[in-house]
């Protein structure tokens, strides 16, 4: 499956960036998700277009700094994981192996970090890559919290 990643670049001298314009709302994403705050210059995320034959396909929102040592039996992965915070597909192409793609495009993007991420009602797409699922270290806790997956090691 051929698709290119792009990542999105604040504009120079911009402090308030919306990396995603209200100009593209309702075309198929989700516009709580990519329209709600401004990003600020000491923002550790990162965002990415996902494309086929120059259509976008899918979004990504990554965090560089994600915390998860309250979940139960997670590695102690330090600096090295890396929060895929949002993933979406447009709707119009779910289902056709895009989501797996663009996982696997991550993972080659960043070869020394280990993916995670919070499931946000997707477990049964993080479970299919392979993905292991942790919950809350305290049990009673674990129903408030997202279960977490983590990409197995390489
Ligand atoms: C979840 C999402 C990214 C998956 O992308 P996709 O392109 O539709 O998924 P793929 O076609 O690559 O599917 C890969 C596998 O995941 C499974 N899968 C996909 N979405 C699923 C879901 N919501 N629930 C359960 N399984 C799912 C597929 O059945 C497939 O399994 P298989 O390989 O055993 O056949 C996409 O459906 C989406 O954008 N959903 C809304 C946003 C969302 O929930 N994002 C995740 C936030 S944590």
């Amino acid at each position: 499956m051929d698709l290119t990643m792009v990542e999105l670049n604040r504009p120079l001298g911009e402090r308030l960036w919306f990396p995603f314009t209200y100009e593209e709302a309702g075309l198929g994403f989700n516009d709580r998700w990519w329209y709600n705050s401004p990003v600020y210059p000491d923002s550790k995320s990162l965002f990415l277009r996902v494309l086929q034959n120059n259509i976008e396909v899918a979004r990504v929102h990554l965090d560089n700094e994600v915390a998860i040592d309250h979940y139960a039996d997670v590695p102690p992965l330090g600096a090295t994981a890396l929060e895929i915070q949002l993933v979406e597909v447009h709707n119009d192409h779910r289902g056709r192996g895009i989501g797996r793609t663009v996982v696997s495009l991550l993972h080659n993007r960043y070869p020394d970090r280990r993916l995670v991420a919070f499931s946000e009602g997707a477990d049964g797409f993080w479970s299919s890559l392979g993905w292991r699922r942790h919950l809350h270290a305290d049990p009673e806790e674990a129903s408030s919290f997202r279960p977490l997956f983590i990409q197995p090691e390489a």
